[in-house]
C-alpha cells in the first residue's frame, strides 16, 4: 500500500519502549506531500481528526467521517515511510460498542495501511480499547481535552485545573493503560496533572498543551508552521508559512496583472519542422 514497499517503519513495541529514554516526536498530517517532508524527523505521524477544522473549515471534530480519515490516511501512508501512522476514529464510529468500533477501526487499518488507530475517553472507552487489541488492533487513547467531547464539556477547557477534578483524569489514565493502549495524548491539561499520570502509567504519554515532562509531544503541523489563523496558546510557531503564502499569493498576482508572468523560460517552443508543409 505504501510507496516505499520494504521500508521499516517505527513498531508499536518500539515506540513503547522508548518510554522514559528520548522524547517521541509526533505531529499530524493529513497529505502525502506534507507527510513526506515531515517524516524524516519525526517518530509518530498522526491523522487527526482536527482535519475537519485545518483543511475542512469545519468549527470541530464533530463532522468528521471515516471516509475523510481513510482517504487521508492512505494518503499519509503513502507519503511517508518512517514513522508510524496512527488514525483518528471520528465521533460517532466507535462509541456505540466494541463490536462497532472493531468494524470501522479495522477498516481504517485494512484500506490505509495505517499502524494504529487513536479514540478518545477514559475508563468509559476501557472495554472498546481491550476489544480492539486483543483483536489484532493497536490503539492510542486521548484524555483530558477532548475535542470530541466539545458539546458536553462546553468548549474547548483545560483539564485538570482543580485538584478535586485529578483523581477522575488520573483513573482514565490508568484504565486505559491496563486495557493495552500504546500510548495516550494527554491534551490540554495543567502540567502537574500531566507530570503526575506520566509517571504513574507504563505507556508513553504524548503531551499537548500538557507538560514538558511527558514522554513525547505532539503539536497540529498546520499550528506550528503558522498557517493558522488562531492557534491556541501552547502552540510555538516554528515557522510562519502562513504570511509566506500570502506574500507569494501577492506576487503572483502583481506579475500576472502586469503580464511579467510567465517568462519565455516559462513556455514550450515548438520541434524544429524537418520540411516546409507543401503549399497546396
Ligand atoms: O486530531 C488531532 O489532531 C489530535 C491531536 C491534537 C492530538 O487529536
Amino acid at each position: 500500500m505504501s510507496l516505499h514497499a520494504g521500508t521499516k517503519r517505527l513498531t508499536v513495541p518500539e515506540l513503547i519502549a522508548r518510554k522514559g529514554k528520548d522524547p517521541i516526536v509526533c505531529l499530524t498530517s493529513y497529505h502525502a506531500h506534507t507527510a513526506k517532508l515531515i517524516d524524516p524527523h519525526v517518530d509518530l505521524l498522526l491523522v487527526g481528526d482536527s482535519l475537519g477544522m485545518v483543511m475542512y473549515g469545519m468549527e470541530t471534530t464533530l463532522g468528521v467521517t471515516l471516509e475523510m480519515m481513510i482517504a487521508h490516511g492512505a494518503a499519509v501512508v503513502r507519503g511517508s515511510q518512517k514513522a508510524l501512522v496512527v488514525i483518528d476514529l471520528p465521533f460517532g464510529t466507535y462509541e456505540e460498542s466494541p463490536a462497532h468500533a472493531f468494524h470501522n477501526a479495522a477498516r481504517a487499518i485494512k484500506e490505509t495501511g495505517a499502524q494504529a488507530v487513536k479514540l478518545e475517553g477514559g475508563t468509559r472507552m476501557e472495554a472498546t480499547v481491550r476489544h480492539l487489541t486483543e483483536r489484532g488492533i493497536p490503539v492510542m487513547g486521548h484524555i483530558g481535552l477532548t475535542p470530541q467531547n466539545v458539546n458536553v464539556m462546553g468548549g474547548f477547557k483545560t483539564q485538570g485545573r482543580h485538584r478535586a477534578d485529578w483523581p477522575q483524569i488520573e483513573e482514565d489514565a490508568k484504565a486505559l493503560a491496563s486495557a493495552g493502549v500504546f500510548a495516550i495524548v494527554l491534551e490540554g491539561m495543567v502540567a502537574e496533572l500531566a507530570d503526575k499520570i506520566s509517571s504513574e502509567i507504563s505507556v508513553p504519554t504524548i503531551g499537548i498543551g500538557a507538560s514538558p515532562g511527558c514522554d513525547g509531544q505532539i503539536l497540529v503541523t498546520e499550528d506550528m508552521l503558522g498557517l493558522s489563523p488562531s492557534a491556541p496558546k501552547f502552540v510555538k510557531e516554528f515557522a510562519t508559512l502562513g504570511t509566506q503564502i500570502a506574500n507569494a499569493a501577492q506576487a503572483y498576482s502583481e506579475e500576472v496583472r502586469a503580464r511579467k508572468f510567465p517568462e519565455q523560460e516559462h513556455t514550450y517552443a515548438m520541434k524544429a519542422e524537418a520540411k516546409e508543409p507543401k503549399a497546396d
